[in-house]
Protein backbone atom coordinates (compact mmCIF):
# COMPACT_ATOMS: atom_id res chain seq x y z
CA UNK A 1 0.00 0.00 0.00
CA UNK A 2 1.31 3.43 -0.91
CA UNK A 3 -0.99 6.13 -0.33
CA UNK A 4 1.27 8.39 -1.01
CA UNK A 5 0.45 8.09 -4.81
CA UNK A 6 -3.34 8.55 -3.84
CA UNK A 7 -4.16 12.11 -4.87
CA UNK A 8 -5.25 13.11 -1.10
CA UNK A 9 -8.02 16.02 -2.21
CA UNK A 10 -11.08 14.97 -3.44
CA UNK A 11 -13.32 17.40 -5.40
CA UNK A 12 -17.20 16.95 -5.30
CA UNK A 13 -18.42 19.47 -7.93
CA UNK A 14 -17.04 22.61 -5.76
CA UNK A 15 -16.58 21.17 -2.63
CA UNK A 16 -12.62 20.09 -1.66
CA UNK A 17 -12.59 17.00 0.43
CA UNK A 18 -8.83 16.56 2.37
CA UNK A 19 -8.82 14.00 3.56
CA UNK A 20 -11.16 11.91 0.62
CA UNK A 21 -13.20 10.79 3.49
CA UNK A 22 -17.22 10.87 4.26
CA UNK A 23 -18.61 9.98 6.85
CA UNK A 24 -20.96 7.42 5.70
CA UNK A 25 -24.89 8.86 6.51
CA UNK A 26 -26.21 6.06 9.22
CA UNK A 27 -30.02 6.55 10.61
CA UNK A 28 -29.83 7.30 14.92
CA UNK A 29 -25.97 8.01 14.06
CA UNK A 30 -25.03 10.90 11.86
CA UNK A 31 -26.51 13.65 14.35
CA UNK A 32 -25.01 17.33 14.74
CA UNK A 33 -24.00 15.17 18.29
CA UNK A 34 -21.94 12.88 16.26
CA UNK A 35 -20.80 14.98 13.12
CA UNK A 36 -19.49 17.68 15.69
CA UNK A 37 -17.27 15.03 17.26
CA UNK A 38 -16.07 13.74 13.47
CA UNK A 39 -15.40 16.76 12.81
CA UNK A 40 -13.15 17.71 15.85
CA UNK A 41 -11.48 14.94 14.97
CA UNK A 42 -11.14 14.42 10.96
CA UNK A 43 -11.79 18.20 9.54
CA UNK A 44 -11.70 18.32 6.05
CA UNK A 45 -13.93 15.60 5.08
CA UNK A 46 -17.45 15.63 4.69
CA UNK A 47 -19.95 14.08 7.11
CA UNK A 48 -23.69 13.41 5.93
CA UNK A 49 -26.68 13.64 8.25
CA UNK A 50 -29.12 10.99 8.66
CA UNK A 51 -31.33 9.98 5.96
CA UNK A 52 -34.08 11.98 5.51
CA UNK A 53 -37.40 11.47 3.41
CA UNK A 54 -38.37 13.76 0.81
CA UNK A 55 -41.67 13.72 0.86
CA UNK A 56 -41.82 14.21 5.01
CA UNK A 57 -39.40 17.10 4.24
CA UNK A 58 -41.96 18.41 1.87
CA UNK A 59 -44.51 18.02 3.98
CA UNK A 60 -42.99 19.74 6.79
CA UNK A 61 -42.80 17.15 9.18
CA UNK A 62 -41.31 18.45 12.25
CA UNK A 63 -38.86 15.18 13.13
CA UNK A 64 -37.60 15.85 9.82
CA UNK A 65 -36.87 19.40 10.56
CA UNK A 66 -35.49 18.62 14.15
CA UNK A 67 -32.95 16.26 12.07
CA UNK A 68 -31.63 19.18 9.60
CA UNK A 69 -30.21 20.88 12.69
CA UNK A 70 -26.22 21.90 11.88
CA UNK A 71 -23.39 23.88 14.33
CA UNK A 72 -23.13 27.12 12.56
CA UNK A 73 -19.36 26.06 11.87
CA UNK A 74 -20.59 22.98 10.32
CA UNK A 75 -19.61 23.54 6.48
CA UNK A 76 -20.36 21.92 4.02
CA UNK A 77 -23.71 21.10 5.41
CA UNK A 78 -24.33 17.84 3.61
CA UNK A 79 -27.49 15.76 3.98
CA UNK A 80 -28.84 12.60 2.85
CA UNK A 81 -32.31 11.74 0.89
CA UNK A 82 -34.35 9.54 0.26
CA UNK A 83 -37.53 9.60 -2.52
CA UNK A 84 -38.85 7.72 -5.07
CA UNK A 85 -40.73 10.37 -7.42
CA UNK A 86 -38.60 13.18 -9.23
CA UNK A 87 -40.99 16.13 -8.38
CA UNK A 88 -41.00 15.32 -4.97
CA UNK A 89 -36.94 14.85 -4.61
CA UNK A 90 -36.45 17.97 -6.54
CA UNK A 91 -38.76 20.00 -4.05
CA UNK A 92 -37.05 18.40 -0.97
CA UNK A 93 -33.78 20.05 -2.93
CA UNK A 94 -35.05 23.18 -3.10
CA UNK A 95 -35.89 23.58 0.62
CA UNK A 96 -33.09 21.16 1.90
CA UNK A 97 -30.90 24.08 0.53
CA UNK A 98 -33.26 27.04 0.54
CA UNK A 99 -34.69 26.80 4.10
CA UNK A 100 -31.85 24.90 5.42
CA UNK A 101 -28.34 25.89 3.82
CA UNK A 102 -27.84 22.18 2.71
CA UNK A 103 -24.75 22.62 0.79
CA UNK A 104 -24.35 19.00 -0.50
CA UNK A 105 -27.13 16.37 -0.72
CA UNK A 106 -26.52 12.48 -1.09
CA UNK A 107 -29.45 10.51 -2.94
CA UNK A 108 -30.00 7.00 -1.08
CA UNK A 109 -30.65 4.23 -3.30
CA UNK A 110 -29.39 1.18 -0.79
CA UNK A 111 -31.66 1.02 1.52
CA UNK A 112 -32.66 -2.68 2.08
CA UNK A 113 -35.41 -2.85 4.37
CA UNK A 114 -38.14 -5.24 3.10
CA UNK A 115 -41.10 -2.57 3.56
CA UNK A 116 -39.07 -0.38 1.05
CA UNK A 117 -37.69 -2.72 -1.38
CA UNK A 118 -41.15 -4.85 -1.24
CA UNK A 119 -42.93 -1.66 -2.65
CA UNK A 120 -40.33 -0.69 -5.27
CA UNK A 121 -38.20 1.42 -3.14
CA UNK A 122 -34.57 2.14 -1.89
CA UNK A 123 -32.03 -0.90 -3.25
CA UNK A 124 -34.96 -2.13 -6.06
CA UNK A 125 -35.28 1.02 -7.33
CA UNK A 126 -31.99 1.08 -9.36
CA UNK A 127 -33.54 -1.48 -11.38
CA UNK A 128 -36.60 1.36 -12.65
CA UNK A 129 -33.69 3.10 -14.99
CA UNK A 130 -35.73 5.69 -16.27
CA UNK A 131 -37.51 6.27 -13.15
CA UNK A 132 -34.16 6.61 -11.30
CA UNK A 133 -32.86 9.00 -14.10
CA UNK A 134 -35.86 11.04 -13.46
CA UNK A 135 -34.78 11.38 -10.11
CA UNK A 136 -31.30 12.13 -10.10
CA UNK A 137 -31.74 14.39 -13.10
CA UNK A 138 -34.77 15.92 -10.86
CA UNK A 139 -32.41 16.66 -7.93
CA UNK A 140 -29.43 17.50 -10.12
CA UNK A 141 -31.15 20.67 -11.68
CA UNK A 142 -33.02 21.65 -8.36
CA UNK A 143 -29.45 21.53 -6.88
CA UNK A 144 -27.84 23.30 -10.19
CA UNK A 145 -28.78 26.97 -9.71
CA UNK A 146 -26.71 27.11 -6.38
CA UNK A 147 -24.26 25.11 -7.21
CA UNK A 148 -24.91 22.28 -4.94
CA UNK A 149 -23.31 19.18 -5.74
CA UNK A 150 -25.71 15.79 -5.93
CA UNK A 151 -24.29 12.22 -5.30
CA UNK A 152 -25.61 9.05 -5.52
CA UNK A 153 -25.53 6.10 -2.95
CA UNK A 154 -26.00 2.84 -3.76
CA UNK A 155 -25.40 -0.88 -3.83
CA UNK A 156 -24.02 -3.67 -6.27
CA UNK A 157 -27.43 -4.71 -6.40
CA UNK A 158 -30.30 -6.57 -5.50
CA UNK A 159 -28.60 -9.97 -5.43
CA UNK A 160 -25.85 -11.56 -7.17
CA UNK A 161 -28.30 -12.82 -9.98
CA UNK A 162 -29.73 -9.09 -10.24
CA UNK A 163 -26.59 -6.87 -10.08
CA UNK A 164 -27.58 -2.95 -11.24
CA UNK A 165 -24.02 -1.26 -9.96
CA UNK A 166 -22.80 -0.41 -13.14
CA UNK A 167 -25.98 0.84 -15.13
CA UNK A 168 -26.61 3.11 -11.87
CA UNK A 169 -23.18 4.83 -11.99
CA UNK A 170 -23.14 5.43 -15.65
CA UNK A 171 -26.45 6.71 -15.10
CA UNK A 172 -25.98 9.11 -12.03
CA UNK A 173 -22.90 10.38 -14.12
CA UNK A 174 -25.00 11.20 -17.66
CA UNK A 175 -27.73 12.93 -14.95
CA UNK A 176 -24.89 15.29 -13.81
CA UNK A 177 -24.50 13.38 -10.31
CA UNK A 178 -21.25 15.19 -8.68
CA UNK A 179 -20.09 11.29 -7.26
CA UNK A 180 -20.81 8.01 -6.60
CA UNK A 181 -20.20 5.81 -4.00
CA UNK A 182 -20.71 1.85 -3.92
CA UNK A 183 -21.55 0.14 -0.73
CA UNK A 184 -20.35 -2.53 -2.32
CA UNK A 185 -22.77 -5.57 -0.93
CA UNK A 186 -25.82 -6.31 -2.82
CA UNK A 187 -29.13 -5.73 -0.83
CA UNK A 188 -29.80 -9.44 -0.21
CA UNK A 189 -26.25 -9.01 1.79
CA UNK A 190 -27.65 -6.56 3.92
CA UNK A 191 -24.30 -5.97 6.24
CA UNK A 192 -23.20 -9.71 6.53
CA UNK A 193 -19.51 -11.30 4.95
CA UNK A 194 -17.30 -9.09 3.71
CA UNK A 195 -18.22 -6.04 1.05
CA UNK A 196 -16.20 -7.12 -2.69
CA UNK A 197 -14.13 -4.40 -3.20
CA UNK A 198 -13.57 -5.80 -6.82
CA UNK A 199 -17.23 -4.69 -7.72
CA UNK A 200 -15.70 -0.81 -6.81
CA UNK A 201 -12.78 -1.19 -8.91
CA UNK A 202 -15.22 -2.31 -11.72
CA UNK A 203 -17.38 0.78 -11.10
CA UNK A 204 -14.41 3.28 -11.54
CA UNK A 205 -13.34 1.29 -14.30
CA UNK A 206 -17.01 2.42 -15.92
CA UNK A 207 -17.74 5.70 -14.27
CA UNK A 208 -14.73 7.65 -15.93
CA UNK A 209 -15.89 11.35 -15.66
CA UNK A 210 -17.16 11.92 -12.22
CA UNK A 211 -15.15 10.55 -8.64
CA UNK A 212 -16.28 6.96 -7.43
CA UNK A 213 -15.81 6.45 -3.61
CA UNK A 214 -15.58 2.90 -2.19
CA UNK A 215 -17.65 2.24 1.08
CA UNK A 216 -17.62 -1.34 2.77
CA UNK A 217 -15.35 -2.62 5.64
CA UNK A 218 -13.10 0.60 6.81
CA UNK A 219 -12.37 -0.57 10.51
CA UNK A 220 -8.79 0.93 10.76
CA UNK A 221 -7.55 3.89 9.05
CA UNK A 222 -4.77 1.62 6.93
CA UNK A 223 -7.92 -0.03 5.48
CA UNK A 224 -9.20 3.46 3.50
CA UNK A 225 -5.31 3.32 1.92
CA UNK A 226 -5.83 0.10 0.86
CA UNK A 227 -9.33 0.45 -0.55
CA UNK A 228 -8.14 2.99 -2.74
CA UNK A 229 -5.30 1.22 -3.71
CA UNK A 230 -6.68 -1.63 -4.41
CA UNK A 231 -9.74 -0.65 -6.34
CA UNK A 232 -8.21 3.10 -7.59
CA UNK A 233 -11.64 4.69 -5.92
CA UNK A 234 -10.95 8.04 -5.67
CA UNK A 235 -12.21 8.65 -1.33
CA UNK A 236 -13.79 6.49 0.70
CA UNK A 237 -16.76 6.37 2.99
CA UNK A 238 -16.94 4.59 6.72
CA UNK A 239 -19.69 3.87 8.02
CA UNK A 240 -19.89 1.31 11.05
CA UNK A 241 -15.97 2.00 11.51
CA UNK A 242 -16.47 5.10 13.37
CA UNK A 243 -18.77 3.54 15.80
CA UNK A 244 -18.30 4.58 18.96
CA UNK A 245 -14.92 5.74 17.23
CA UNK A 246 -15.28 8.99 16.08
CA UNK A 247 -11.29 9.80 16.44
CA UNK A 248 -11.12 7.11 13.50
CA UNK A 249 -10.85 10.21 11.39
CA UNK A 250 -7.95 11.82 13.20
CA UNK A 251 -6.55 8.35 12.25
CA UNK A 252 -7.69 8.64 8.36
CA UNK A 253 -6.36 12.36 8.58
CA UNK A 254 -2.90 11.44 9.67
CA UNK A 255 -2.37 8.03 7.23
CA UNK A 256 -3.47 10.37 4.25
CA UNK A 257 -0.75 13.06 5.91
CA UNK A 258 1.49 10.18 5.43
CA UNK A 259 1.76 9.56 9.36
CA UNK A 260 0.61 6.86 11.12
CA UNK A 261 -2.56 6.57 12.94
CA UNK A 262 -2.62 6.33 16.68
CA UNK A 263 -2.56 3.43 18.86
CA UNK A 264 -6.15 3.26 19.86
CA UNK A 265 -6.93 5.06 23.60
CA UNK A 266 -7.09 4.10 27.10
CA UNK A 267 -10.69 4.14 28.25
CA UNK A 268 -9.69 7.58 30.30
CA UNK A 269 -9.80 9.35 26.94
CA UNK A 270 -12.82 7.30 25.70
CA UNK A 271 -14.75 8.35 29.05
CA UNK A 272 -14.44 11.91 27.73
CA UNK A 273 -15.45 11.68 24.15
CA UNK A 274 -18.27 9.63 25.61
CA UNK A 275 -19.58 12.52 28.18
CA UNK A 276 -18.99 14.83 25.59
CA UNK A 277 -20.95 13.15 23.06
CA UNK A 278 -23.78 12.56 25.21
CA UNK A 279 -24.11 16.21 26.26
CA UNK A 280 -24.29 17.46 22.88
CA UNK A 281 -27.15 14.75 22.31
CA UNK A 282 -28.75 16.24 25.36
CA UNK A 283 -28.69 19.89 23.85
CA UNK A 284 -30.62 18.84 21.18
CA UNK A 285 -32.71 16.27 22.19
CA UNK A 286 -32.93 16.99 26.24
CA UNK A 287 -31.49 14.82 28.94
CA UNK A 288 -33.85 11.83 28.67
CA UNK A 289 -34.55 11.10 25.05
CA UNK A 290 -30.44 11.72 24.38
CA UNK A 291 -29.60 9.63 27.30
CA UNK A 292 -31.81 7.09 25.88
CA UNK A 293 -30.38 7.19 22.02
CA UNK A 294 -26.83 7.09 23.94
CA UNK A 295 -27.30 3.57 25.35
CA UNK A 296 -26.25 1.79 21.97
CA UNK A 297 -23.19 4.76 21.64
CA UNK A 298 -22.06 3.12 24.80
CA UNK A 299 -22.15 0.16 24.00
CA UNK A 300 -19.93 1.10 20.76
CA UNK A 301 -17.70 3.20 22.75
CA UNK A 302 -16.80 0.01 25.16
CA UNK A 303 -17.04 -2.86 23.16
CA UNK A 304 -13.74 -4.26 23.84
CA UNK A 305 -12.33 -2.69 27.01
CA UNK A 306 -12.61 -4.81 30.15
CA UNK A 307 -14.80 -2.61 31.68
CA UNK A 308 -16.89 -5.51 33.30
CA UNK A 309 -20.49 -6.77 33.15
CA UNK A 310 -21.98 -4.63 36.08
CA UNK A 311 -20.70 -1.39 34.03
CA UNK A 312 -21.98 -2.23 30.52
CA UNK A 313 -25.49 -3.67 32.22
CA UNK A 314 -25.45 0.06 34.08
CA UNK A 315 -24.36 1.99 30.95
CA UNK A 316 -27.20 -0.04 28.92
CA UNK A 317 -30.20 1.61 30.82
CA UNK A 318 -28.35 5.14 31.58
CA UNK A 319 -30.79 7.75 32.51
CA UNK A 320 -28.96 11.09 33.45
CA UNK A 321 -25.46 13.44 32.73
CA UNK A 322 -25.22 12.83 36.57
CA UNK A 323 -25.48 8.81 36.31
CA UNK A 324 -23.44 8.36 33.06
CA UNK A 325 -20.57 10.37 34.55
CA UNK A 326 -20.79 8.38 37.98
CA UNK A 327 -20.55 5.25 35.98
CA UNK A 328 -17.42 6.33 33.75
CA UNK A 329 -15.73 7.63 36.92
CA UNK A 330 -15.85 4.21 38.54
CA UNK A 331 -14.12 2.43 35.07
CA UNK A 332 -10.18 2.68 35.42
CA UNK A 333 -9.00 5.09 33.10
CA UNK A 334 -5.86 3.63 32.03
CA UNK A 335 -7.63 0.42 30.60
CA UNK A 336 -6.35 -0.46 27.24
CA UNK A 337 -8.19 -1.87 24.34
CA UNK A 338 -6.63 -5.12 23.26
CA UNK A 339 -5.44 -5.13 19.56
CA UNK A 340 -7.93 -7.87 18.61
CA UNK A 341 -10.59 -5.93 19.57
CA UNK A 342 -10.44 -3.53 17.03
CA UNK A 343 -11.47 -5.16 13.94
CA UNK A 344 -14.06 -6.45 16.02
CA UNK A 345 -17.49 -5.44 13.78
CA UNK A 346 -20.27 -3.17 15.32
CA UNK A 347 -23.39 -1.89 14.15
CA UNK A 348 -24.98 -3.88 11.93
CA UNK A 349 -23.77 -7.07 11.01
CA UNK A 350 -27.80 -8.49 10.11
CA UNK A 351 -27.92 -10.69 6.73
CA UNK A 352 -28.02 -12.32 4.09
CA UNK A 353 -31.55 -12.44 3.62
CA UNK A 354 -33.76 -12.70 0.40
CA UNK A 355 -35.07 -8.83 -1.02
CA UNK A 356 -38.75 -9.26 -2.01
CA UNK A 357 -39.78 -7.18 -4.88
CA UNK A 358 -42.92 -5.71 -6.40
CA UNK A 359 -44.89 -8.42 -8.98
CA UNK A 360 -43.41 -7.84 -12.46
CA UNK A 361 -40.91 -5.14 -11.40
CA UNK A 362 -38.34 -6.39 -13.88
CA UNK A 363 -40.70 -6.07 -16.46
CA UNK A 364 -40.66 -2.45 -15.69
CA UNK A 365 -37.23 -1.20 -16.44
CA UNK A 366 -38.59 1.86 -18.58
CA UNK A 367 -41.21 2.26 -16.77
CA UNK A 368 -40.80 5.99 -15.39
CA UNK A 369 -43.98 6.07 -13.25
CA UNK A 370 -42.72 6.36 -9.37
CA UNK A 371 -43.84 3.02 -7.17
CA UNK A 372 -47.15 3.34 -4.88
CA UNK A 373 -46.31 3.13 -1.12
CA UNK A 374 -42.62 3.43 -1.29
CA UNK A 375 -42.28 6.72 -0.11
CA UNK A 376 -41.73 6.02 3.81
CA UNK A 377 -42.61 9.09 5.83
CA UNK A 378 -40.19 8.43 8.84
CA UNK A 379 -36.92 10.06 8.50
CA UNK A 380 -33.61 8.61 9.69
CA UNK A 381 -35.45 5.23 9.03
C1 LIG B 1 -26.87 2.11 12.02
C2 LIG B 1 -26.75 2.26 10.53
C3 LIG B 1 -27.62 3.10 9.86
C4 LIG B 1 -27.50 3.28 8.48
N1 LIG B 1 -28.32 4.17 7.85
C5 LIG B 1 -28.12 4.47 6.54
C6 LIG B 1 -28.85 5.50 5.88
O1 LIG B 1 -29.73 6.13 6.48
N2 LIG B 1 -28.55 5.78 4.58
C7 LIG B 1 -27.60 5.07 3.89
O2 LIG B 1 -27.36 5.36 2.71
N3 LIG B 1 -26.91 4.08 4.47
C8 LIG B 1 -27.13 3.78 5.77
N4 LIG B 1 -26.37 2.82 6.39
C9 LIG B 1 -25.34 2.14 5.60
C10 LIG B 1 -23.99 2.86 5.73
O3 LIG B 1 -24.09 4.19 5.22
C11 LIG B 1 -22.89 2.10 4.97
O4 LIG B 1 -23.22 2.08 3.60
C12 LIG B 1 -22.73 0.67 5.46
O5 LIG B 1 -22.71 0.61 6.87
C13 LIG B 1 -21.45 0.03 4.89
O6 LIG B 1 -20.31 0.72 5.29
P1 LIG B 1 -19.38 0.19 6.51
O7 LIG B 1 -18.95 -1.21 6.19
O8 LIG B 1 -18.26 1.18 6.58
O9 LIG B 1 -20.26 0.20 7.73
C14 LIG B 1 -26.50 2.59 7.75
C15 LIG B 1 -25.64 1.73 8.44
C16 LIG B 1 -25.76 1.55 9.80
C17 LIG B 1 -24.79 0.63 10.49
Amino acid sequence: MDLTTAPRTLAIGPLRLDPPVVLAPMAGVTTRAFRRLCRQFGPGGLYVSEMLTARALVEGNDRTARMLRFDDDERPRSAQLYGVAPGTVAEATRRLIGDFGVEHVDLNFGCPAPKVTAKGGGAALPIRRRLLADIIGAAVRAAAGDGVPVTVKFRRGVHDGLLTALSTGRIAEAEGAAAVALHARTAEQRYAGDADWEAIAELKAAVATIPVLGNGDIWEAHDAGRMMVETGCDGVVVGRGCLGRPWLFADLAAVFAGRPAALPPAFGVVAGVMRRHAELLAEDEGEPTALCAFRRHAAWYTQGYAIGADARRALGTVSSLAELAGLLDAIDPALPLPPEAVRWKRGHTDGPRPVRLPDGWLRLVDDPTPPAGAEILISGG
